[in-house]
């Protein structure tokens, strides 16, 4: 099925609106208050939208969550889509006022996005030079001589993003090896890897172990930018696995490529609710405020950046 292609900049009004009312908490200590504006400013904006959208990856199950849990339908009916949502992806980070959160968002045809339940997944992700080159079962120092070789770069202009936990110590101990850049960041691993799609944005590679719907949403992101990227799920216990075996996965060991976790014709969208390498974060000022958005399908691979003010006494849905 084909999706008009202005749906990409309704996807923007979405998440445009998660930052700037979230965005109203950063630094304040509150992450659930902070995921709390973002996701009702978005089901708020999709339930105006002229589709009828089924949330796949979102914010939990229904009785777990109040709003964009998984199997909502929102909007007001016209095209079926399918929605994978992190209203915040970075809640530490927003509640901190670190570097780093974005509000975001993807659709696809329905069916088209893998139902990852909310688990680990192992991932590597690279712009498009990594096709072929890298490999999820490889060792991270591997990978990186491996990539700056593609990109015609020396290994120590290689920049390789991994959030800081113990679990990556051998992956950065192997990095560190062969004398690859490393930036440890303490959340919210969406942003790094869509930003290893954009040319000059720094960021070349994103490893390790991170949550598995930030991985459909990813996997979403690269298809639009022609990147690279594996992700496998990490079960810890039986329960996970019978979980995943309920959300129709089967092949529970498979490694999925971005084209398996995202299908079709798929649209990203993420504005920056704190500053980050992909996107700024949101600047208010008087009766307003400046956001920083990047949107993009699959179809066209067409990366826009978008600036928007927002004047608060003419937009009904922001509060001021
Ligand atoms: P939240 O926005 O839900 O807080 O998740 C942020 C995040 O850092 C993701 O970006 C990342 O994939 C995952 O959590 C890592 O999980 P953990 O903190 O358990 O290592």
């Amino acid at each position: 099925m084909k999706i008009d292609r202005s749906l990409a900049l309704e996807m923007a009004r979405i998440t445009e609106a998660a930052a700037v009312e979230s965005g109203r908490w950063v630094g304040r200590g509150n992450k659930i208050a902070a995921d709390d504006a973002a996701t009702t400013a978005m089901r708020n904006t999709l339930n105006r939208m002229d589709i009828d959208g089924t949330v796949v990856i979102g914010e939990g199950e229904m009785d777990e969550a109040p709003m964009l849990y998984i199997g909502e339908r929102l909007g007001k009916g016209g095209l079926k889509v399918d929605i994978a949502v992190d209203p915040l992806e970075g809640t530490n980070i927003c509640a901190n006022g670190s570097n780093g959160a974005i509000a975001t968002i993807a659709m696809a045809p329905t069916g088209g996005f893998l139902h990852a339940p909310d688990m680990y997944m192992d991932k590597i992700v690279t712009g498009p030079a990594g096709q072929g080159i890298v490999d999820i079962d490889r060792g991270a120092g591997e990978n990186a001589l491996k990539l700056a070789r593609a990109k015609g770069c020396d290994v120590q202009d290689l920049t390789v993003v991994l959030l800081n936990r113990p679990r990556h110590k051998k992956a950065i101990d192997d990095l560190r090896e062969v004398g690859a850049r490393i930036l440890l960041i303490e959340d919210g691993d969406v942003a790094p890897a869509v930003a290893t799609g954009i040319a000059d944005s720094g960021i070349d590679m994103v490893l390790g172990t991170g949550g598995a719907p930030e991985g459909v949403l990813t996997a979403a992101a690269v298809r639009c930018v022609g990147g690279f990227m594996q992700g496998r799920l990490i079960f810890t216990c039986d329960e996970e696995r019978d979980r995943a075996r309920s959300m129709g996965i089967d092949a529970l060991d498979r490694t999925y490529q971005a084209e398996e976790m995202a299908k079709g014709e798929v649209f990203f969208a993420a504005t920056g609710v704190t500053n980050g390498d992909l996107v700024r974060g949101v600047r208010y000022f008087a009766g307003g405020a400046r956001t920083h958005t990047v949107v993009m399908r699959s179809a066209s691979r067409t990366i826009r950046f978008i600036e928007t003010l927002h004047y608060f006494d003419y937009k009904p849905g922001y509060s001021k």
